[in-house]
C-alpha cells in the first residue's frame, strides 16, 4: 500500500510519517518511509534551486517539474515492495500543487504511482509561515495560500483524508491512525 503525506510547507508530514510508521511497525506491519525531493544528485540540484529568488517563475517551475519528476523516477522501484506499507513525505501531487501546471506536470508523471490513499495535512497559511524559515521560494503566504486551495481541490481525484493540521502534534497523529485504520482493515474505534 502507498500512501502519500501531502501538505503546505511545515504541516508536520515528516513527524506524523515517523509517529505513524511507529505505530504501524508496533501494529505487525512493515513499513518503508521515502522523501521527496530525494537526497540523490537531482534532489541536491533542485534544493539548490529552490532557494533562487527566480524559482516561481513560469521558466524556472517547468525546470523544477522535469527534476522533480526525474528524482521520483530514480525511487520509482521502492513504491513497488508490495509486502511493505510505503509512506511517502510527499509524491507527484506536490509537483501538481506547487508547479501549477497540470498538464505539464501530468505529461512528465506519466509513470509515477498513483497513491493508495493520500493524507492530506491541511494548515492554515500563517501558521506555516511562522513554521518555515521562509529560505525555500515558496514559503511566502502568497504562494502557500494558492498551493493550500490546490491541495484541497487535487484531493478530490483520490482517494483521499483531509486531516486538520492546526492541532497538536498528539492530536494530528491519533486523527492519522483513525484515518487509515479502516484503510488496513483496522476497527477505528480501537485506537489508542
Ligand atoms: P519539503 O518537503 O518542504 O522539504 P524540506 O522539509 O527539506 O524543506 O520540500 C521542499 C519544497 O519542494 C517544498 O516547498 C515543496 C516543494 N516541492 C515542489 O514544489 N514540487 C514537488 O514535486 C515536490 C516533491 C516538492
Amino acid at each position: 500500500m502507498y500512501i502519500v503525506f501531502e501538505g503546505i510547507d511545515g504541516a508536520g508530514k515528516s513527524t506524523q510519517i515517523q509517529m505513524l510508521n511507529e505505530w504501524l511497525e508496533a501494529n505487525g506491519f512493515r513499513v518503508e518511509t521515502l522523501v521527496e525531493p530525494t537526497d540523490s544528485k537531482v534532489g541536491k540540484l533542485i534544493r539548490e534551486i529552490l532557494q533562487r529568488p527566480d524559482a516561481t517563475t513560469e521558466t524556472v517551475q517547468k525546470v523544477l517539474a522535469l527534476l522533480f519528476a526525474a528524482d521520483r523516477m530514480l525511487i520509482m522501484d521502492k513504491l513497488n515492495e508490495e509486502s511493505k506499507i510505503i509512506l511517502s513525505d510527499r509524491s507527484f501531487i506536490s509537483s501538481l500543487a506547487y508547479q501549477d501546471n497540470p498538464e505539464w506536470v501530468k505529461v512528465l508523471n506519466k509513470y509515477a504511482k498513483q497513491p493508495d490513499l493520500l493524507l492530506l495535512l491541511d494548515l492554515d497559511v500563517k501558521t506555516s509561515v511562522s513554521r518555515t524559515s521562509g529560505e525555500d521560494t515558496f514559503e511566502n503566504e502568497e504562494t502557500l495560500t494558492r498551493v493550500k486551495q490546490n491541495y484541497l481541490e487535487l484531493a478530490k481525484d483520490y482517494t483521499h483524508e483531509i486531516i486538520d493540521a492546526n492541532n497538536g502534534v498528539n492530536k494530528v497523529s491519533s486523527d492519522i491512525k483513525k484515518a487509515v485504520a479502516p484503510h488496513l482493515g483496522m476497527c477505528p474505534d480501537c485506537i489508542r
